[in-house]
């Protein structure tokens, strides 16, 4: 009898495990939000202004976050300070959103 209730709190915590790790569209889609205020509404910034991040190739923009997190990136400004509040999972969940937008 024990040894199931063991087993039972294995499996939970094993299963909670998963969730946590997988982030959700609207989730996804708050965590993009917090970049509006500089790349714009969806990633679609102003002509002429920041860097545009809707249409971006998912990958690549994985990889700059991971420079920026690392310090690979001297010149830049604030984005190495802000790539270093993300987790990985995070980075590519944002990169994911961004990658499905229009430009
Ligand atoms: C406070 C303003 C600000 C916010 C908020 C911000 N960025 Fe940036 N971003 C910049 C600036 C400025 C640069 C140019 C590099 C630098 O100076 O750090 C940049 C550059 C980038 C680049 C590189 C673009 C390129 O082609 O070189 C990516 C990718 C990027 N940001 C992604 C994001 C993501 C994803 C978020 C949200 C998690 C975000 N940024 C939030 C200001 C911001």
């Amino acid at each position: 009898m024990k040894m199931k209730h063991i087993l039972t709190a294995a499996a939970l915590v094993a299963a909670s495990g998963l969730v946590q790790a997988q982030i959700d569209p609207l989730q996804a889609r708050s965590l993009a939000a917090s970049c509006a205020a500089c790349h714009g509404t969806d990633g679609r910034a102003q002509p002429g202004g920041m860097v545009s991040l809707a249409g971006s190739n998912k990958n690549d923009m994985i990889k700059k976050m991971q420079d920026y997190k690392a310090g690979r990136i001297p010149a830049a400004t604030i984005m190495h300070q802000l790539a270093k509040g993300y987790t990985d999972e995070q980075i590519e969940a944002i990169a994911g959103y961004f990658a499905a937008q229009k430009r």
